[in-house]
């Protein structure tokens, strides 16, 4: 399957590249982490790229292909009751929440590129090391951290392991989503809980505790331009940090084909859009700073899901 011997590979230099620093930002356990992990892949040309670029254009044209709001509530909450339900009956094995959209064996996006990696898991190693690295450079200071649309918590598992002191909490619209956190505080002794919340109707009663940070991770991604009741929310509230990783339309290039495709299918799914802008209004108007902001060129098949903005409110 693979032709050339010496495959290239994601190097820590391509990783500080990828994530928009530079190698020494990058922590020592990080880049151990790093050499645990295949990066290897091919480069997709000629006929498989053109192969590829029509199916994802075919996907992109078809009519089953769902839509992001309100509707697909009762999907994430059998996606999230199906990892609640394999966790339970592994006996809290925390791999088994890993989200089934993590596919396995399929084309990625790097650096404007389709590659197929050696490594089948290839997409969620990239994820493990950008998180590693992007939340212990923004959340080691803070005493609180809420994940808004955790989903099945995986990466507030993550947290919890390595700063066993902070307090977490996990919110989402998905009921089984809370379970599990229920389940995880439970079993691993985390201090970590759940709550409801719905981005479209943000629960007033709801406040964040002093000194705390908050972050999105590919879950406003499911909001498309409705992003004011969360932004309003968060402006009540005074934060240190904010992360949004998420797929930031405003940030690909509309020269490129592989982003171009990327924002055709981000607006056929009704994907995120107009919150950076929005932000960046706001911005204008005094009433957040923004410190960071990246387009990460790494996805599965069809977009960017990890580039980020990262702000804070302003009192
Ligand atoms: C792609 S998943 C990401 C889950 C998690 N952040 C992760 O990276 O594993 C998107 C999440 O957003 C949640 N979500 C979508 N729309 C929402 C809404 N209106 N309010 C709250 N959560 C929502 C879904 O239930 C799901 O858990």
């Amino acid at each position: 399957m693979y032709k050339q011997e010496n495959l290239p590979t994601v190097t820590i230099e391509d990783f500080a590249r990828l994530f928009g620093t530079t190698v020494d930002d990058i922590a020592e356990n990080c880049k151990e982490l790093i050499d645990t992990m295949d990066f290897r892949y091919e480069i997709l040309s000629g006929i498989a790229r053109d192969k590829l670029m029509l199916t994802i254009l075919k996907r992109i044209d078809s009519t089953d292909l769902s839509v992001s709001g309100e509707e697909r509530k009762p999907e994430w909450e059998r996606g999230w009751g199906e990892n609640l339900h394999d966790f339970v009956d592994s006996g809290y094995d925390i791999s088994k929440l890993v989200p089934k959209y993590f596919k396995k064996n399929v084309p990625v996006r790097l650096n404007r590129e389709y590659v197929m990696p050696v490594d089948p898991d290839f997409i969620l190693n990239y994820t493990k090391v950008f998180r590693n690295w992007i939340f212990k450079k923004y959340l080691k200071d803070v005493s609180s951290v809420y994940e808004f649309g955790c989903g099945p918590a995986i990466h507030l598992a993550f947290l919890a392991s390595i700063y066993p002191d902070k307090k977490l909490y996990g919110l989402d619209w998905a009921k089984p989503s809370q379970e599990i956190i229920r389940l995880l505080s439970k079993h691993f002794g985390w201090q970590i809980e759940g709550r409801l919340f719905n981005f479209f109707a943000p629960d007033e009663n709801l406040h964040l505790k002093e000194k705390s940070a908050i972050y999105t991770f590919g879950a406003l991604e499911q909001i498309g331009r409705n992003h004011e009741a969360f932004l309003q929310f968060l402006l009540k509230e005074s934060t240190e940090i904010c992360i949004n990783v998420e797929c930031i339309s405003e940030l690909y290039s509309q020269d490129c084909l592989p982003d171009y495709l990327a924002i055709k299918y981000q607006k056929r799914r009704n994907y995120l859009d107009g919150y950076l802008t929005r932000l960046q209004e706001l911005e204008a108007t005094g009433k957040v700073q923004i410190l960071a902001i990246h387009h990460q060129p790494f996805g599965d098949t069809y977009f960017d899901a990890y580039s980020y903005v990262v702000w804070k409110t302003k009192r």
